[in-house]
């Protein structure tokens, strides 16, 4: 960067959420300093390069020809900068606890970095006390400075829906909890720069917690009608039908809608950070594990109607070619961490079934931590002959790019767990709704 165009904020962890924000206030004219620990990230940010299917690299490019976004794996740069935002993942440990490792050691990385004045902002959806006590732990003990008197710290969740055009980063309202008045205030105004509506809240705390509550209240009711959509499907009742029915009710109704399994970075995760911490102050939290118990026991159901499916053909779950259409765990993304459809083909693998799956939006799987198995696994092509040679295709995520009336011509059956073939041409029998 040209001397004229010192950063003005820096953002760590340049994933999902960082890119999005950085991009959003480099496009408000601040000029961006992303920081993260993979240098693979920082070179294409550098080289005006997408990572992320849904960001256009054009974006991305803008930005960086015009100096006001640049990337870097050298923390000693925030030095000179004023404002940090934290968005690094917080994931749960093999025994399903939080780990807000990442948090804790980037806050370390921070730390010796830290200036009298500075302004330090976590986003990483976490359980309340996370900012005000383990992040502030960290920062002061590198540091030496003290968190409301000679630094500012605030929690600022992200709202970020990937892919879904009409919720943009500048746009939609942002919530803000300070450790202090003054923390509030001032990052208030740092993100008044880029974002429009901001919803300041009296604690780090509370706006912890609401974006938790946010979470809960999506994987309860998600759970809630994929618990419906059994009882319904016994009754001979279609689970879809109902909710649209339900959904023209003009006040107290909001829609949800069924499916194989909760997926991706948030809906099956954040809830437990608070089943990690009520257990500190001796409180259970029975809705969120009880809808946690519902939604991954979905990927049974699916493998269930499989097999009720391929049993009306005469053929066992145990070596019959099956398909998973869409890998990524929400529609016209690449993102399939923590997605159900790996569970439903682990289940498929574990009866004896031969798996393929299909994603345009993940062509090949990269290594996991959660699913190594699958390293290296490539989707299948789409063509006739192909998909005519699966017994069963398993519809888990209804990409729109994907041609339905296609499927219904060339698949021998189909078990449609989002509802995708409701309104495609398609032989007597041949869908299986689960
Ligand atoms: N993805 C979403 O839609 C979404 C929505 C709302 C909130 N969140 C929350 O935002 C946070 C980030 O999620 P994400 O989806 O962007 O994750 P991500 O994995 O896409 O990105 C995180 C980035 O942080 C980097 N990183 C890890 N440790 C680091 C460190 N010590 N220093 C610098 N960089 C480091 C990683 O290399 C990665 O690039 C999580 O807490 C998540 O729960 C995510």
């Amino acid at each position: 960067m040209k001397k004229e165009s010192l950063p003005e904020i820096a953002i760590v962890g340049l994933g999902y959420v960082g890119l999005p924000l950085s991009l959003q206030f480099a496009r408000s004219g601040l000029h961006v300093l992303g920081l993260d620990i993979d240098p693979d990230k920082v070179r294409a940010l550098n080289n005006g390069c997408s990572y992320i299917k849904h960001i256009p690299a054009e974006a991305i490019a803008e930005q960086v020809k015009g100096r006001r976004l640049a990337a870097t794996t050298d923390f000693a740069r925030i030095r000179d900068i004023g404002p940090v935002i934290i968005c690094v993942p917080t994931p749960l440990n093999k025994n399903r606890e939080p780990d807000i490792s990442f948090v804790l050691e980037t806050g370390s990385l921070i730390a010796p970095h830290l200036r009298p004045g500075m302004l330090v902002v976590l986003e990483s959806t976490t359980y309340p006390g996370t900012t005000d006590q383990d992040l502030r732990a960290v920062l002061e003990s590198g540091s030496g400075l003290k968190a409301g008197e000679d630094f500012h710290l605030a929690f600022s969740p992200e709202r970020e829906d990937p892919a879904n055009p009409a919720s943009k980063v500048g746009e939609v309202p942002k919530l803000v909890g300070g450790f202090t008045p003054a923390c509030l205030e001032k990052a208030v105004r740092v993100y008044g720069k880029a974002i429009k509506t901001l919803v300041p809240v009296s604690s780090c705390r509370v706006a912890e917690a609401a974006k938790l509550l946010e979470n809960i209240f999506r994987s309860v009711n998600i759970a809630l009608v994929n618990e419906l959509k059994i009882i319904y499907g016994s009754m001979g009742i279609d689970i879809w039908e109902v909710i649209e029915a339900a959904k023209t009710k003009p006040f107290g109704f909001m829609a949800f809608y069924p499916g194989p399994g909760l997926g991706g970075h948030c809906i099956p995760i954040d809830p437990f950070y608070l089943t990690w911490k009520a257990r500190e102050f001796e409180c259970s939290t029975r809705f969120i594990e009880l809808a946690g118990e519902i939604n991954t026991s979905m990927p049974f159901h699916v493998v269930e109607r499989l097999s009720e499916a391929l049993n009306s053909m005469r053929k066992p779950v145990n070596g019959s070619r099956v398909l998973v259409l869409g890998l990524a765990y929400k529609p016209n993304v690449d993102d399939e961490r923590q997605s159900p459809s790996y569970r439903i083909m682990e289940l498929l693998k574990e009866r004896g079934a031969e798996v393929g799956y299909y994603d345009p939006h993940v062509p090949l799987i990269r290594p996991t931590r959660d699913h190594p198995q699958w390293a290296g696994t490539k989707s299948v092509s789409w063509d006739r002959s192909a998909i005519e040679g699966f017994d069963a295709v398993i519809i888990a995520t209804a990409h729109a790019c994907v041609d339905y009336q296609q499927l219904a011509d060339w698949a021998r059956c189909i078990v449609d767990t989002r509802n995708a073939m409701a309104s495609v041409r398609v032989a007597a029998g041949k869908v299986w709704k689960a």
